[in-house]
């Protein structure tokens, strides 16, 4: 799925059609595209502040790469960071489409992977 981002200079949150919520960072002239919720405790990361190609999320000052989405506060948490590409002259984040509902079980599972 291509979400066409929003203009402007500062950070905004847009939601796709399919109610998914993601945040857009404009940067040295680019766009990040991420998830809009801090993956520690869905603190709005619309309202970090931006360093050095990372964005600290405003309720724990946990750090995440706007690149690969790693955190560099503590390793287990890991933000969702999309694509932008070119659509009929505009920029678009490509958030791909909305995963399945996964049972309490599979959660569980993922989790003691380590996969969140
Ligand atoms: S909610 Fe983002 S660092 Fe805790």
């Amino acid at each position: 799925m291509l979400l066409p981002l929003p203009e402007g200079d500062g950070p905004r949150e847009v939601v796709a059609p399919d109610g998914r919520r993601f945040a857009v960072f404009p940067v040295d002239g680019g766009h990040h595209v991420t998830d809009a919720l801090c993956p520690h405790n869905a603190g709005p990361l619309v309202e970090g502040r931006i360093r050095h190609g990372r964005v600290h999320c405003p309720w724990h000052w946990y750090a995440f790469d706007l690149e690969t989405g790693a955190c560099r506060t503590a390793a287990q948490y890991r933000l969702g960071v999309y694509p932008v590409v070119e659509h009929e002259g505009r920029p678009h984040a490509d958030v791909g489409e909305k995963p399945a509902a996964r049972s309490w079980a599979e959660r569980l599972r993922a989790h003691a992977r380590g996969e969140g």
